[in-house]
C-alpha cells in the first residue's frame, strides 16, 4: 500500500491545492493531507478551519484523509507510514523554495521521497497568499478557492465579521 503526504499551510485551501489533491489521490492508495499546526506563525484561518475546509472538499474522496501535524514533516511521514511527499509547483520561484526544503527532508530521512506535480494550466497564479490579499481589500475569493468554500472564505474578508458564514463540518 503506497501512502503519500501532501503537506502545507492551506491558509486557505485553493483551487490549485484541490487540483493537486485530486491528481495525487489517483496516484496513491492513500493520500494524507498534512495541515501544518505552527503556533509561532499567524494564520488567517485557524487550524480547525483549515482542517475543516479541506475535509469539506475531500469528503467524497475515499482514499484521502486530513490531519493536522506539528514538528518535522519527516517524523509525521514516519508516524503515518508514508514514504512520499507531494508538493505542487507553479513556477521557478516555487522551485527555489522547494528544492532546499526537499534537500533538508532527504538529509533527515532517506526513506522519504519528494515528488512535485506541476500546476495545471489556469492555476499558476492561484495561491493562498493571493487569496488573503484579495480578502484584505474586501473582494471575493471566487475563482480562487473551491466553490462551496467561497461564502465561508469571503466571511473572513475586510468588512465581514469573521466566521459569519458557518462551514459545515465533515468529519473523517
Ligand atoms: O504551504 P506551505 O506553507 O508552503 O507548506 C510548508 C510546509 C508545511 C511543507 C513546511 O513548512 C514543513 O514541512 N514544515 C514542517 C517542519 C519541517 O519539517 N521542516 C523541515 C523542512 S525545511
Amino acid at each position: 500500500m503506497k501512502t503519500a503526504i501532501y503537506p502545507g499551510s492551506f491558509d486557505p485551501v485553493t483551487l490549485g491545492h484541490f487540483d493537486i489533491i485530486k491528481r495525487a489521490s489517483g496516484l496513491f492508495d492513500c493520500l494524507i493531507i498534512g495541515v501544518l499546526r505552527n503556533s509561532s506563525k499567524s494564520y488567517l484561518f485557524s487550524e480547525e478551519e483549515r482542517v475543516n475546509m479541506l475535509r469539506s472538499v475531500t469528503g467524497d474522496m475515499a482514499n484521502v484523509q486530513v490531519c493536522a501535524f506539528d514538528g518535522l514533516l519527516v517524523d509525521f511521514c514516519q508516524e503515518m507510514h508514508a514514504d512520499v511527499v507531494i508538493r505542487g509547483l507553479r513556477s521557478a520561484g516555487d522551485m527555489e523554495y522547494e528544492l532546499p526544503m526537499a534537500a533538508v527532508n532527504r538529509k533527515l530521512s532517506e526513506k522519504v521521497e519528494t515528488i512535485w506535480l506541476s500546476a495545471s494550466p489556469g492555476y499558476a497564479a492561484v495561491s493562498s497568499s493571493a487569496v488573503r490579499e484579495i480578502l484584505s481589500y474586501g473582494r471575493s475569493a471566487e475563482g480562487f478557492v473551491p466553490e462551496k468554500l467561497v461564502p465561508f472564505v469571503d466571511g473572513k474578508g475586510a468588512g465581514n465579521a469573521a466566521g459569519k458564514e458557518k462551514l459545515t463540518l465533515i468529519s473523517g
